[in-house]
């Protein structure tokens, strides 16, 4: 079985490469940068916007997992344009080659983002959903009308993830949990806002990349699944975590808003059904190799500047 993974050389995308890898699948990467972390894969460089260079990736794959977009909320802020185009007209880039290349299933990674405005503090697949504020939740969205779409219109096999709120090795700096591990690990106090009551759900990387190769199951075909976390933890407790890993840290509160749970409770129940997925990492053990991860890649980056010829920048 060959799987096409596009945006296989970011965050989440190499995760999944793994979990195919560790099942034996053939992957071949489909991104504009180049793999990181392995070297076992097949690498197609292109853009999604290029449909010609779709084609050709394309060509001879089973299954198409579709996870290269604009990702940075506020990177889709800045460059709105861009970011429509990469993300909606990729999307339906990606599915009209596959369409022609006669993939039997496209997988797109989408995001709980998408039920942002439903007025319900409870929600599954099947809530119906209001119209986005974010430009980020509308072009994954229109993702998810496309798959829904050439499934009706093509009977093209399509699964949409929405993916929780995703933490561990190789993610992006930003986010609370990278920033608490990084002031932690260079001695510096971590700052709450408020009482740091306010909770939280997270999924390990791993688990959303389990819940992807799960999704080539013939039961996920033209549906929808929740990959949501199960733990519910407030930054206070994760400062705590990262203090009780790291050892000598000093937590501080600044004047903020009390602790609130807006969140939803997003039911995680018909990925556990249908597909027997289950997340298997909580989050002191996500973030422990979350730690681990990061340290070894500080060390990597110092060694890379000490094997420089210094003379090159004289
Ligand atoms: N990270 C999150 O918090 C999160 C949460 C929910 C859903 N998602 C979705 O999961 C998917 C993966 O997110 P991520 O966090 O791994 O992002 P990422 O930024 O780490 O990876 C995205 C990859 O897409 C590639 N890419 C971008 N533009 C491209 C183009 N024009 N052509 C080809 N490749 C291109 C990038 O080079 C990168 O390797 C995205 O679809 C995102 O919307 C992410």
């Amino acid at each position: 079985m060959l799987a096409v993974v596009t945006g296989g050389s970011g965050f989440i995308g190499s995760h999944v490469v793994d979990k195919l890898r560790d099942r034996g699948i053939r992957v071949r990467i489909f991104d504009m940068s180049k793999p990181r972390n392995r070297d076992d894969v097949e690498y197609y460089q292109g853009s999604l916007l290029d449909i010609d260079a779709i084609q050709m990736a394309f060509s001879g794959a089973d299954a198409v997992f579709h996870l290269a977009a604009i990702a940075d909320v506020n990177e889709v802020f800045e460059s709105p344009l861009r970011s429509e185009a990469i993300n909606a007209r990729g999307t339906i880039n990606v599915l009209e080659a596959a369409r022609w290349a006669k993939v039997k299933r496209v997988i797109y990674g989408s995001t709980i983002w998408v039920y942002s405005e439903v007025a319900d503090s409870e929600v599954d697949e099947d809530t119906p959903l209001g119209s986005p504020t974010h430009l980020y939740t509308s072009t994954k969205l229109v993702g998810e009308y496309y798959c829904k779409a050439y499934s009706e219109l093509y009977g093209l096999e399509t699964t949409v993830l929405r993916y929780g709120i995703p933490y561990g090795p190789r993610s992006r700096p930003a986010g609370v949990i990278p920033i608490f591990v990084r002031r932690a690990l260079e001695k510096q106090p971590i700052t709450i806002q408020g009482d740091g009551l306010q909770f939280r759900k997270f999924i390990y990387v791993e688990d959303v990349a389990e819940g992807n190769a799960l999704a080539l199951k013939p039961q996920a075909a033209n549906k929808t699944y929740n990959l949501e976390g199960n733990e519910k933890v407030s930054i206070k407790e994760l400062a705590e975590i990262v203090k009780r890993i790291i050892g000598d840290v000093d937590i501080q509160y600044t004047e903020g808003r009390p602790g609130d749970f807006e969140g939803k409770e997003i039911s995680n129940l018909r990925a556990a059904t249908d597909l027997d997925w289950h997340p298997k990492v909580g989050v002191e053990e996500g973030i422990r190799r979350y730690i681990e991860w990061y340290k070894q890649s500080e060390e990597a980056k110092k060694n890379l500047w000490t094997t420089v010829d210094k003379s090159i920048l004289e």
